[in-house]
């Protein structure tokens, strides 16, 4: 074994990245069907992991996959593969499939899931990034209507984000029927005269663990906030645009198709939920 390779997760084995191999059958390969989940993982010790094993179940749930482990044993995965990587913060990708069968939409029965997990570094944002901000690109939101299932079939958030990389913003923000929704890989949040504004976590967005970490940190620190639809002229016209997500934290938006929000930087609000985003995540749980 080569010493320098990646420790990684298949079907109940710890293996060389290498060595891990899917039959070109696995369902997740044909058509998408599955489920994922990434956790983050701040000096070797997962943030808000029950909150993500809760919405893993969700997800299953919602594709009718039965969660092949308890959330004891997702627990002990985790660390486990925790403990074996060189880095202390990472991000531990993990995602479940409908398993290996012949070509069929309809679901195989008897066929055990494909579970496969690996851990990388967490690619938090840059310092230039929190101090100055990112540029994110405006599109409609076309995806299914079940966004709020973490799926591995991503191809609609694929073409979302490439737009964004085509002219080297960070993200794409979404509206549907004139509304916020997310973006392609991260909620978005809105502060409006001073009151934080965030669409509800409906069937259109992925219920984020980032954004309900930073609504609470903020009602913890008695700022005032709202949860309600936010039309897109209200959203272009806000005082500050934040992006979450677990690799993102929270990340103030200065500009929108070459446009700036606020005053062209970070605000006041995102600056104080950061800081507290960034003492709190230090500690467990
Ligand atoms: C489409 C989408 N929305 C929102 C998020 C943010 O979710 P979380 O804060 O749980 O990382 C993600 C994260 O991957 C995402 O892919």
């Amino acid at each position: 074994m080569n010493a320098a390779s990646q420790i990684v997760y298949l079907n109940g084995e710890y293996l060389p990245l290498e060595e891990a191999k899917v039959p070109v059958l696995d369902r997740g390969f044909i058509y998408g069907d599955g489920v994922y989940e990434l956790v983050p993982v701040y000096g070797r010790e997962p943030f808000r992991m029950a909150h993500h094993l809760a919405r893993l179940q969700r997800s299953l749930d919602g594709i009718r996959l039965a969660n092949p482990h308890t959330t004891a044993e997702w627990e002990a995965i985790i660390r486990k593969l925790v403990s074996l990587q060189p880095y202390d913060d990472q991000g531990v990708y993990f995602q479940i499939t409908r398993g290996v069968a012949k070509r069929d939409h309809a679901f195989p029965q008897g066929v055990p899931p494909t579970i496969f997990m690996m851990s990388n570094p967490l690619p938090t944002p840059s310092r230039d990034q929190v101090e100055r901000g990112v540029a994110v690109v405006t599109a409609d939101d076309n995806r299914w209507q079940r966004c709020d299932l973490k799926t591995i079939s991503l191809l609609g958030n694929v073409l979302m984000r490439q737009l964004a990389a085509d002219v080297g913003a960070v993200e794409t923000i979404m509206f549907r029927n004139g509304f916020l929704t997310e973006a392609s890989a991260s909620n978005v949040l809105c502060v409006i005269g001073g009151t934080i504004v965030a669409p509800p976590k409906d069937n259109l967005i992925l219920p984020g663990i980032t954004y309900d970490a930073a609504l609470e940190f903020a009602r913890d620190a008695g700022l005032p906030m709202e949860i309600r639809p936010v039309a897109r002229a209200e959203a272009l016209a806000a005082d500050e645009l934040w992006l979450s997500s677990s690799t993102k934290e929270v990340l103030a938006i200065t500009s929108v198709d070459g446009k700036p929000v606020g005053d062209g930087k970070p605000g006041p609000v995102f600056r104080k939920v950061w800081q507290i985003y960034q003492d709190r995540k230090a500690r467990p749980g």
